[in-house]
C-alpha cells in the first residue's frame, strides 16, 4: 500500500505500539472445553461473520500500517469453510513476517502439511491432558487420538515451533502438568500453561476454586524436570523457561498472577468484525460496518484502524474470584 497517508506505526496513547493482530474467523468449534463455554452455546449466523475476502482486505490493511504478525485462531479457525484458502493468501501478504495460527489439532491429521505449505510458521495447539477420557470430559466432544495423530502430523510437516497450549484447572489436570511436560520433550516441541480466565459464564466449575496459579506448577514441575529462565519473547504474553538438556521450552501465561499488560503489542479482530482493543475490555469498533459501508476503500479502513488505537485500554481487570464482568466467551476471540 504505497499511497497510504499513514507513515507511523500503530502506537495508543500509552505509547505502546501494536504490532500484531489476532483474528478470530469463525466462533464455531467442533469442542466445547470447559472453560472455554457453556454447555449450550449459540453461534453466529453466516450473514453476521466476515466473509474470507473481508478478513483478508483487513488484514492487508493491518499490514500496510506496520503489522507484522498475524494470527489466525477462532473457535476453531480449521473448520470454517476456505480457511486454507485465506492461509494461502495471507501467506503471500508482502510485509507480514510471521502467519501463525492457535488451533485444537482436531482437523491437523489431514491438513498440517497444507497449512504449512501455505506459509504458516508456528503453530499452538491446545491439549490439556494425555488421558482420552479426561480430554473427553475437559472438551466435551473431542478425541484425544485424533488430536495425537494431529500433532504429529504437525511435527513431521516441519513447523518452525510448535507449542502446546494447557489450560490448568485444579483437580482437572493439576496432577498431569509435569506428564505433559514430558509429552513436549519427547516430540521436540513448546508447551504453554495458561491461568484460567473469566470470560463468559461457565456453568461447569467455580474459576475461583479450579485456579491453580503458575508458579506452583513451575515449583511441580521441578519435582522432574531442571528449568532454566529465558528471556526470549515471541512477542507474546508467556514467560519461558528452557527445560535443561532437551530443545523444549515451558512458557506460563500468567494473567491473574504476573500481569504483562504494560507491554501489550496487539489487538484482535472477532469473527462478527468487531476490532476489540483488549481481551480483558469491551472497548471495540465495528470494521465490517466500515468496510460493508465502502469496500474496497482502504483509507476509510486505514482511518478507522488508526483511530481506534485511541481507545485501547491500559490493562484488563480480570478478577478470578468474581462474575466475570466480561459475558464474551473464549471462542468469540481465540484467546
Ligand atoms: P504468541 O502471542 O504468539 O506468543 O502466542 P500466545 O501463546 O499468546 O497465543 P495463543 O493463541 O496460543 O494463546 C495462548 C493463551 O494466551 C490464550 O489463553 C490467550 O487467551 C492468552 N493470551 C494471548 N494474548 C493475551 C493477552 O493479550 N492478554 C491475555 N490476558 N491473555 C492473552
Ligand atoms: N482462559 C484461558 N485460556 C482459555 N482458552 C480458552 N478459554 C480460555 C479461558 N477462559 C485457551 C485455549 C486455547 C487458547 C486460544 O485459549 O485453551 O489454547
Ligand atoms: Fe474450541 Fe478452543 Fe474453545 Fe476448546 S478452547 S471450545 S477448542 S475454541
Amino acid at each position: 500500500m504505497s499511497h497510504s497517508p499513514f507513515t507511523k506505526p500503530l502506537v495508543d496513547r500509552f505509547g505502546r505500539v501494536v504490532n500484531y493482530l489476532r483474528v478470530s474467523i469463525t466462533d464455531r468449534c467442533d469442542f466445547r472445553c470447559l472453560y472455554c463455554m457453556a454447555e449450550d452455546m449459540e453461534f453466529l449466523p453466516r450473514s453476521q461473520i466476515l466473509t474470507l475476502e473481508e478478513i483478508q482486505f483487513i488484514c492487508q490493511t493491518f499490514v500496510g500500517l506496520g503489522v507484522s504478525k498475524i494470527r489466525i485462531t477462532g473457535g476453531e479457525p480449521l473448520v470454517r469453510n476456505g480457511a486454507l484458502g485465506l492461509l494461502q493468501q495471507l501467506g503471500q501478504l508482502q510485509g507480514l513476517d510471521e502467519l501463525v495460527m492457535t488451533t485444537n489439532g482436531s482437523q491437523l491429521a489431514t491438513m498440517a502439511a497444507a497449512i504449512k505449505a501455505a506459509g504458516v510458521k508456528r503453530i499452538n495447539i491446545s491439549l490439556d491432558t494425555l488421558d482420552a477420557e479426561k480430554f473427553r470430559i475437559l472438551t466435551r466432544t473431542g478425541d484425544l487420538p485424533q488430536v495425537l495423530r494431529g500433532i504429529d502430523a504437525a511435527v513431521a510437516a516441519g513447523f518452525e515451533r510448535i507449542k502446546l497450549n494447557a489450560v490448568v484447572l485444579k483437580d482437572r489436570n493439576h496432577l498431569e502438568v509435569a506428564d505433559l511436560v514430558g509429552f513436549a520433550v519427547d516430540k521436540g516441541i513448546d508447551i504453554s500453561f495458561i491461568e484460567e480466565m473469566p470470560l463468559g459464564v461457565v456453568d461447569s466449575h467455580n474459576r475461583s476454586v479450579a485456579f491453580y496459579p503458575s508458579e506452583q506448577i513451575r515449583q511441580d514441575l521441578q519435582q522432574r524436570f531442571r528449568l532454566s529462565p529465558l528471556n526470549d519473547s515471541t512477542g507474546g504474553p508467556s514467560r519461558y523457561w528452557q527445560v535443561d538438556g532437551s530443545s523444549s521450552r515451558v512458557g506460563f501465561i500468567s494473567p491473574h498472577s504476573a500481569n504483562f499488560c504494560s507491554s501489550c503489542n496487539r489487538v484482535r479482530l472477532t469473527a462478527e468484525g468487531r476490532l476489540l482493543l483488549c481481551l480483558g475490555n469491551e472497548h471495540s469498533v465495528d470494521l465490517k460496518a466500515v468496510v460493508r459501508q465502502s469496500p474496497g476503500d482502504s483509507q476509510q479502513l486505514q482511518q478507522a484502524i488508526v483511530d481506534a488505537m485511541q481507545i485501547k485500554p491500559e490493562q484488563h481487570h480480570f478478577d478470578i474470584h468474581q462474575q466475570p464482568i466480561i459475558m464474551r466467551h473464549m471462542n468469540k476471540t481465540g484467546g
